[in-house]
């Protein structure tokens, strides 16, 4: 399976920070259960949790079965396999500042009885504002000292621009190297997203064309149905631009845009990345507009269900000025991609749940058919799915059989479920397996996360400081007015997502 070329460390000693809130319950605990169904863990290994409130391994250990039952790919399997596994759980009340002083006896057991020192990989599962304690108490408890077999995991967000983010990654780099931090982007645990290199990079039918002779233009869609659920204390603060373009997309963007790596190593493929980054054109503070639009949604119909306005949600403020829509325009300055736009989109409680990448091909130099021909033929694409029936298209023009000449585009199609016939695994697995094996291949270097929110900051800025008309979009729609005027103004415009059949 996944684990086959990612080496299993010998023993391992996974402290959950967090260990009672959402994340470490619905994500990371039944991703860590998978791999071990998977023999992606060592024998020797211990989960040890740390939070706040007093509670006993026990009681963990029963919600963190619920999680797994709920949540995981494999689900619980027979009771001695979750037996097994859950012995191995333990809990430790404490501050997040005291964590480290309350593993490092645990630590120092485990080492003992494993006979050797174990890898130590420290999830930070908590908000963060509590990094740096975090990071703190594990150095004052000598935690981090170990650099090779010591390993820091932290998720967005990741500050709310670029200099909340130096604050927030130098509170983690006083104690801790970057050989030794796992900037989770879940994005890039995702199978289909990770597919992009191995398209672009084991094929050599592409690499001559993917550049500004043959390419237009590519989008970016990545479409939700959800509304903002239970989460509007998090989103009211960071709405679509920072949830997700700063992060997902924009890594989406990087696996498109890239050079080739020499190697397939960690810092290779993100030098490379970060070059892509670092040559997209700035955003004039005074043209924000013109590269960006926004979008807050109103009250809709989604596949038949009403659904409440942004501003009706639960924690909202009735005159919030977030965005829950966004569309921003990328220029490339570089030879690869002079004049060659990137857009890129992403909403919530949009008309399907649907992500893409859409490669749009220049149109032939010169048509030559037939005196009479007829023609319903469009932009030669190559549309990569990300969600759901993972997959790609090849759009192509063809003639339609029969005497007279007519062209009609036809999709080549691929589809993973059908080729492969195994459920990928989840990408918190993937990820978790990567940060186990010593793999930074998959996360985010210090610099790229910096890069994004410095190209990013003229538009949060701007945004910031004029309200915005909102709402503008109806749930169910694909987003604002201004979104297609965005895109329209370049003589271009958003297609319609390929959509599997619906099965109702
Ligand atoms: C998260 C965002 O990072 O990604 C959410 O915070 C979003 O707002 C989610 O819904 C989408 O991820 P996925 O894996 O469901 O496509």
């Amino acid at each position: 399976m996944q684990n086959q070329n990612h080496a299993v460390p010998a023993t391992l000693f996974l402290a959950l920070l967090g260990a009672a809130g959402d994340l470490a319950w619905r994500l990371v605990v039944p991703a860590l259960y998978d791999l071990y169904r998977d023999g992606g863990l060592p024998e020797r290994f211990a989960l040890v949790g740390v939070d706040r409130k007093p509670d006993t391994a026990e009681a963990l250990r029963e919600h963190y079965r619920d999680g797994v039952e709920r949540y995981s790919r494999l689900g619980v399997g027979d009771a001695a396999t979750w037996e097994a596994f859950a012995v191995r759980i333990d809990y430790r009340a404490a501050d997040i500042e005291q964590a480290g002083a309350a593993l490092g006896p645990r630590l120092a057991e485990c080492a003992l009885a494993w006979g050797e020192p174990p890898l130590a990989v420290y999830y930070l599962a908590v908000p963060p504002q509590l990094f740096g304690p975090a990071a703190r108490g594990l150095a004052a408890a000598g935690l981090e000292a170990e650099r090779a077999r010591s390993r820091l995991v932290v998720e967005k967000p990741l500050g709310r621009d670029l200099d909340s983010f130096r604050v927030l990654d130098a509170e983690l780099a006083a104690h801790f190297q970057e050989s030794q931090i796992y900037r989770m982007d879940h994005f890039l645990g995702k199978e289909t997203v990770q597919n992009l290199l191995a398209l672009r990079f084991a094929n050599p039918i592409f690499e001559p064309i993917w550049d500004r002779r043959y390419i237009d233009h590519v989008a970016i869609t990545v479409a939700e149905t959800l509304g903002v659920e239970h989460r509007a204390g998090y989103y009211e603060g960071a709405g679509a631009l920072r949830d997700m373009v700063q992060n997902h997309l924009l890594q989406i963007f990087c696996l498109v845009a890239m050079e080739p790596p020499a190697r397939f190593d960690a810092d290779n493929l993100r030098d490379r990345k970060m070059d892509v980054l670092s040559a997209l054109r700035p955003i004039p503070a005074a043209a924000v507009d013109e590269y960006a639009a926004r979008g807050q949604y109103g009250t809709g119909w989604i596949h038949g269900t009403q659904m409440p306005g942004y501003r009706q949600e639960e924690g909202v403020a009735t005159g919030s000025n977030t965005e829950t829509y966004a569309a921003i325009k990328l220029l490339v300055d570089n030879w690869r991609w002079q004049d060659v736009p990137f857009y890129l989109r992403t909403g919530k409680r949009l008309a399907e749940d649907v992500s893409e990448v859409s490669i749009r091909f220049r149109p032939v130099p010169h048509q030559a058919w037939p005196a009479g021909s007829s023609s319903d033929h469009g932009p030669v694409r190559l549309v990569l799915r990300l969600h759901p029936d993972e997959g790609m298209d090849l759009k192509l023009n063809l003639k339609v059989p029969g005497a007279h000449f007519a062209l009609r585009q036809q999709d080549l199609r691929f589809t993973y479920r059908e080729a492969f016939q195994v459920a990928p695994p989840k990408p918190y697995e993937t990820l978790l397996a990567a940060v186990l094996a010593g793999d930074q291949s998959l996360f985010m270097r210090a610099d790229q996360v910096a890069a994004a929110w410095e190209w990013l900051d003229p538009v949060l800025q701007s945004w910031a400081e004029r309200p915005a008309d909102f709402p503008n979009y109806a749930a169910g729609s694909w987003g604002p007015e201004s979104a297609e005027r965005l895109i329209n103004r370049d003589g271009r415009g958003w297609l319609t997502p390929t959509l599997p059949a619906r099965q109702e």
